[in-house]
């Protein structure tokens, strides 16, 4: 391995919403950016269509945000982080504008709101109906480029931390632009982890290819405390195409009236909920599973309710549509429950601090007790602002004064052995199969035998173990939590514990021991 570059630039992992928010709230403190991809593109945040929940009508309020935040996360949610939350959201918004984010706005300037499930009030700021997501962060990636406190190493990612005497003290990185190379050791002032959550661990997905825990999978392996793995959210509403990842088709279009039926014609949420295709969206992805097992085609039908003005109000989901020979216009959208959100991740304290000294968290890839057992709609992106901001002001306050930096140059790598194509789909499919929308211990034992058989497949492979570290964790954490909760949903055990729940907390040592008996258990005799 190439020896250590030292420098004393912040290191972001991740180039999403939350990463490229606190690298501009560091100026000017010298940052370096790892961005698998080219600036922009390729994180989660720029392919979020529906907005950021923010309480910006004069008769809307923080509190009557934060109370649908913790109804929603099914009595895991922290109440102070909501509270806290939701208060500095319309800060956050007024920022954003100021950078240049075009939100959709009514003659007078005021914001336009979109209804999503389980807000009692209109309150996601848009953009062009759909196309929040790419257009703040076409507005942040342009910000980031003019920014002389920002380098961004661009076709390179982070494969593990370097951890001296319980502390964080750098990241081990490596091009991944055309293959995978070996990986050289970046010594920085602060690591912070911004580089999304783990949807793409399983095998009907709605996030980026890249997107399969690995973050987070790392953190783990460093000895990081993760939180709440076994929540995962799954989008009720991710287009049935065969096309992976799956494109999404907005909560937003069910906000506008769009309804939920099946190959019958037979709107079933009327009979799930009271709230019908607004309800929960745990509830409404878990009926949408149901009438797939069935075979009843679940389809998502915008023809009343939007009609042809799909094409220009909801860009994305019209371009989506279009690509999977689909037309929205007179046909009803076939849809899917497909793996969107982690709710688990990082545990990590008010300032975005996790377990380990020297190492910060922010966006989907930590774990704040924001969502709980069940992310609000459009609460995702805005944990990304408030925490990005925090950390960014919580690492500042623990280094001594800037000074400037040398940019980073990294050295000739040798090519490596990237993760097992095979391995990869066979771990997604195990993940879906097992530790999905419906889990049962059964099925969690054999998705977790298959983890360790999947990861002693390729051993020494730094990006393969982050993957399995993550699914490890996420099936581990759901076979232990013995009820049904939000998004994790036991058939063998399918009643809630008590109103409120205990978050779990828990270690990749604690969670191979749960994969260890797994294991034995799966073994012929
Ligand atoms: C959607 O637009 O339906 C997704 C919004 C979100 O996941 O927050």
């Amino acid at each position: 391995m190439s020896a250590p570059i030292e420098t004393s630039r912040v290191i972001i992992v991740g180039a999403g919403l939350a990463a490229q928010y606190a690298a501009l709230k560091l100026a000017p403190r010298p940052v370096l950016v790892i961005s698998p991809e080219p600036l922009g593109t390729g994180a989660s945040s720029a392919w979020a269509q529906g907005g950021v929940a923010a309480a910006m009508d004069p008769a809307d309020s923080a509190e009557a945000h934060a109370r649908d935040t913790v109804s929603a996360g099914a009595g895991t949610v922290d109440a102070g982080v909501a509270e806290a939350v939701t208060k500095e959201a319309r800060d956050h918004i007024l920022d954003l504008t100021g950078l240049g984010t075009p939100f959709d706005r009514t003659e007078d300037g005021s914001y336009v709101m979109s209804r999503e499930a389980a807000h009692s009030f209109a309150r996601v700021v848009r953009v062009r109906g759909d196309q929040a997501g790419a257009e703040i962060m076409r507005a942040l990636t342009a910000q980031l480029r003019e920014a002389a406190h920002v380098q961004v190493l661009e076709g390179v990612m982070a494969t593990a931390l370097e951890v001296s005497e319980g502390r964080v003290t750098g990241v081990a990185v490596a091009r991944c632009n055309a293959g995978l190379s070996a990986s050289v050791v970046l010594r920085g002032a602060a690591v912070l982890l911004a580089g999304g959550g783990s949807g793409g661990l399983y095998a009907l997905t709605t996030n980026p290819p890249r997107i399969r825990g690995q973050v987070i999978g790392m953190a783990a392996r460093a000895g990081a405390q993760i939180a709440d793995a076994e929540f995962v959210q799954f989008h009720p509403t991710a287009i049935a195409c065969g096309i992976d990842p799956a494109p999404l088709a907005t909560e937003a279009l069910r906000g506008d009236g769009a309804v939920l039926i099946n190959r019958h014609g037979t709107r079933f949420m009327l009979d799930a909920h009271p709230d019908a295709e607004l309800a929960p969206r745990d509830i409404v992805a878990r009926a949408v599973y149901a009438q797939t097992q069935a075979g009843l085609a679940p389809a998502l039908d915008t023809r009343a309710a939007i009609g042809a003005a799909i094409l220009t109000d909801f860009p994305a989901v019209a371009a989506a549509c279009q690509k999977a020979g689909l037309d929205p216009v007179t046909q009803p959208i076939p849809v899917a429950a497909a793996a969107h959100y982690h709710m688990g991740g990082v545990a990590t304290d008010g300032s975005g601090q996790s377990s380990l000294p020297g190492l910060w968290a922010c966006g989907e890839v930590a774990s704040t007790g924001l969502h709980g057992a069940n992310r609000l709609a459009s609460n995702g992106l805005l944990e990304a602002l408030v925490y990005g901001r925090r950390c960014a002001q919580a690492i500042d306050a623990a280094l001594p004064a800037p000074a400037p930096a040398q940019e980073v140059r990294l050295p000739q790598l040798a090519p490596t052995e990237p993760p097992d194509a095979t391995l990869v789909a066979e771990l997604r499919q195990a993940m879906t199969d097992g530790a999905g929308v419906i889990r049962t211990a059964e099925g969690l034992t054999r998705t977790l035998a298959s983890i360790a058989r999947i990861e002693a497949a390729q051993p020494g492979c730094e990006a393969l173990a982050n993957m399995t570290a993550t699914a490890t964790l996420i099936a581990a954490a759901a076979l232990a939590r013995r009820e049904s909760r939000g998004a994790h949903f036991r058939s063998d055990y399918p009643e809630a514990v008590g109103e409120t729940g205990q978050r779990s907390r828990m270690t990749l040592a604690e969670g191979l021991v749960i994969r260890a008996a797994a294991t034995t258990r799966e073994e012929p005799a």
